[in-house]
């Protein structure tokens, strides 16, 4: 049925209050409209739990190699080699034994100690003040300090890092349209892939204990990666394991916020802090969607989607769907919400949801201990509108010492 027809009209945007205008509006295309394509952009989204694991489950069918059905192939070129999220069996199973050891919840609790080393002191450079942004502050920072840890780069070069980081991943750096814009970006990356490369053959001639130098021994089936794949793998955890880690404790901020009954439990018993997280990732996830392409025919509900189509997954949808979650739209951090799809689902599922599991829980405990009042000041909350991502763009709080 066409959209207009149906008098649905478009999605309301997650910026506009934060979701709660979405939340409506995708009740009600998961109860009448479950399967739906756009009319203008043409792409198909599954709104129910059940027709989103129908495609995560079958990526034969759901293919993630987007770039085969975009205008010029790209499917050779260096920057896609590595490229985990946009590759298909059988080279993704490849790939993925390759980097999955050292991501296991064993292999990141190493991490630890380092972790909560950096979580101290970006909570201790701005415990004084009484106020502090949890985005500005601790959240972004954070996670780019980490994957630095864990690829081994120097210390000296976390400045230079976060700087990258920031250029790159901003989602405000402006209209990619404009060619000015694009060439700096494009130049941003290339200095960040230079000196991963680099890095990469330093550690090629002199292996240290950290992840590049793990895979660049790995092997699998007798196959390696390549220097290509090494260097965009590193890349790529940047990108993969920045931002969403960021918004996700800021997400989780907010919502403890809202929810001062659920935020006095967890602080009283730490054990509940887990829960919390898995609550909040189906909650207020970070991915609001992601996208495959149907390689054939294949029905989903009651619709018949052709070979070729563009599908768009809506987590943030599958997530409140009130046929797998009792009370969706409650908050609550006692409930199994671990079949959540804020980490995706199948053969995708996010390589590093054990490492930001542990980053966030060590993240909120530092704050718990170090504060013991939280309170939301900066209303409105500013979200960004960046479509397929959900948080604020930053998120003020004041606090007080224990
Ligand atoms: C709260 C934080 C995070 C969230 C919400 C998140 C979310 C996701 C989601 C939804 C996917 C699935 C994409 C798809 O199905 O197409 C994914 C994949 C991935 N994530 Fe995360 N992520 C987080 C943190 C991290 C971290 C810390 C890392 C690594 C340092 C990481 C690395 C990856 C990688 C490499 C993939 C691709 C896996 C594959 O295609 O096999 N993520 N993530």
């Amino acid at each position: 049925m066409d959209l207009r027809q149906s008098g649905m009209g478009k999605a309301p945007a997650y910026s506009l209050d934060g979701g709660r205008s979405l939340h409506r509006w995708l009740r009600d295309m998961r109860q009448h409209h479950p399967v739906q394509r756009e009319p203008l952009t043409r792409v198909w989204t599954l709104y129910r739990y059940r027709d989103i694991i129908q495609a995560t489950a079958d990526p034969a069918t759901f293919s993630s190699e987007l770039w085969r059905y975009l205008p010029g192939d790209r499917g050779d070129d260096a920057l896609t080699a590595g490229n985990l999220t946009a590759m298909d069996p059988p080279r993704h199973r490849l790939v993925r034994d390759l980097v999955s050891r050292s991501f296991t919840a064993r292999a990141v609790g190493a991490l630890r100690p380092r972790i909560a080393a950096i979580a101290a002191e970006l909570i201790g450079a701005v415990a004084d003040r009484g106020e502090m942004d949890v985005v500005a502050d601790l959240s972004d920072p954070l996670p780019v300090l980490v994957i630095g840890e864990l690829l081994g780069l120097p210390m000296a070069d976390r400045e230079l890092l976060s700087d990258w980081a920031r250029r790159l991943l901003s989602f405000d750096k402006g209209d990619l349209t404009d060619e000015v814009v694009r060439k700096r970006v494009a130049d941003t990356q290339q200095e960040l892939l230079d000196y991963l490369r680099a890095h990469c053959r330093r550690r090629r001639t002199k292996p240290q204990d950290d992840l590049i130098s793990r895979l660049i021994q790995a092997e699998v089936d007798g196959q390696r990666l390549t220097e290509d794949e090494v260097v965009n793998f590193a890349n790529l955890l940047l990108l993969a394991g920045h931002v969403t880690t960021t918004l996700l404790l800021a997400n989780i901020v907010l919502t403890l916020d809202e929810h001062p009954a659920a935020a006095a439990e967890a602080r009283a018993d730490r054990g509940l802090i887990p829960g919390l997280i898995e609550e909040t990732l189906r909650y207020r996830p970070v991915i609001v969607s992601n996208m495959r392409v149907t390689t054939r025919a294949v029905t989903v509900g009651t619709e018949q989607l052709p070979a070729g189509q563009f599908v768009s997954l809506s987590f943030i949808s599958g997530n409140r769907d009130e046929q797998y979650f009792t009370d969706p739209d409650r908050f609550d951090i006692h409930r199994d919400a671990r079949k959540h799809l804020g980490f995706g689902h199948g053969i995708h599922y996010c390589l590093g949801a054990p490492l930001a599991r542990l980053e966030l829980g060590i993240a909120l405990e530092a704050m718990f201990d170090r504060f013991s009042r939280i309170e939301v000041t900066g209303a409105p909350v500013d979200y960004y509108d960046t479509p397929g991502v959900a948080g604020p763009r930053s998120l003020r709080i004041a606090f007080r010492h224990h």
